[in-house]
């Protein structure tokens, strides 16, 4: 058995990102069309395949896990999940990207269950702008879901904003210091197209990091990061001078990281992704559910699967996204 997953352009693979669930209960509308159909339950990962499939992946040299959705915290069962496999001998970090919209209750559970980082979505502070964003979101709830976050004692929370043109944009400055004010991170993230949505045009909606920088540096001094040891991500991030704060951009559009790609996604369908902007795939679930002589039949066929790892995604503003699954379907 191989002890890392390697992909033929010798990028390491160290961490999954586990979809728990295609539901929500939000509709963002960069995310979702207005009228969504969600997965049938026998379609689902049990929670004990969840767990098969995280196990397999931390046996092969895995070393972070992060949890995702849909919304993540609608799954029930999903605390003491995490606790199982916050447990998984070699799982070096147990993450967890959320709306929000139930951490006042759950924050310090999954504190207490081993979860060790927040990324928290949160789009605008203005709530009738937010309830619009998210279609169905309170942003009172997340603004007392992000206390509970803080109180609850988490290594580092990490805000996550998705910038539209002309409706959210002239934002940005407030939400960075809403993050400082509270010690916290946030990453401005230029949308991606997934999925089909139609009363939401992406090219219009289009805005680039490098304006947001721009604005941003005429109000706070940013120092450039380097990404944290061994740690790569998608963000290019920068201190806030006399703070601890960082301020990310994830630039799919206007700065490319596919290079650096160290993470592979399975879906709560069991759908291993090899690549978030390509269809390239292998159903875990059937192997889970058919009767094994090979102990090892999962762990093979993920290895097997990384040499199918495409080299980048290929976003573009055309008239159809590339991409038919949305956002919600495919775990962040
Ligand atoms: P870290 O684990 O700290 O690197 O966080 P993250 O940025 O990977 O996680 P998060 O769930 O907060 O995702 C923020 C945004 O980054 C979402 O829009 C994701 O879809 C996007 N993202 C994460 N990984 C990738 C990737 O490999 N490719 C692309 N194109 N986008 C990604
Ligand atoms: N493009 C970019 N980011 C998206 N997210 C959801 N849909 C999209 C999209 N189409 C973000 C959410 C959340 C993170 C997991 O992904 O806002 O912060
Ligand atoms: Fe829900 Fe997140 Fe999609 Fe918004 S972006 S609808 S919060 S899964």
């Amino acid at each position: 058995l191989p002890e890392e997953l390697v992909d033929a352009f010798g990028r390491q693979i160290r961490y999954l990102r586990l979809s728990v669930t295609d539901r929500c209960d939000f509709r963002c509308v960069y995310c979702m069309a207005e009228e969504m159909t969600f997965l049938p339950r026998r379609e689902v990962l049990s929670l004990e395949e969840l767990e098969q499939v995280a196990a397999a992946f931390v046996d092969l040299g895995v070393r972070k896990l992060r949890l995702t959705g849909g919304e993540p915290l609608v799954r029930r069962g999903i605390v003491d999940l995490a606790r199982r496999l916050g447990r998984l001998p070699g799982l070096e970090e147990l993450v967890l990207t959320t709306n929000g919209s139930r951490l006042a209750a759950m924050a310090a559970p999954l504190r207490d269950a081993g979860v060790r980082r927040l990324n928290i979505s949160i789009d605008s502070l203005r709530p009738e702008r937010f309830r619009a964003l998210t279609r169905t979101g309170d942003l009172a709830r997340v603004l007392e879901g992000i206390e509970a976050a803080r109180a609850a004692g988490f290594e580092r929370i990490r805000l996550n904003s998705v910038i539209l043109r002309g409706r959210n944009d002239d934002e940005v400055v407030e939400l960075v210091s809403f993050a400082r004010e509270r010690g916290l991170d946030i990453a401005f993230i230029e949308e991606m197209p997934l999925g089909a949505i139609e009363e939401h045009n992406r090219r219009e909606a289009f805005i680039s990091s490098a304006d947001l920088q721009e604005r941003i540096a005429s109000h706070f001094a940013l120092e450039p990061l380097g990404d944290p040891a061994g740690a790569a991500g998608p963000a290019r991030r920068f201190r806030i001078a006399g703070t601890d704060s960082a301020v990310g951009f994830i630039s799919p559009h206007s700065n490319n990281f596919c290079h650096l790609c160290n993470r592979v996604r399975v879906t709560v369908e069991g759908r291993l992704l090899l690549c978030l902007g390509n269809e390239h795939a292998l159903d875990l679930r059937e192997l889970l559910r058919r009767p094994q002589g090979d102990p090892f039949a999962l762990h093979r066929a993920i290895a097997d699967a990384m040499a199918r790892k495409p080299e980048r995604h290929h976003f573009s503003h055309g008239d159809e996204p590339e991409i038919v699954r949305f956002m919600n379907a495919t775990g962040g």
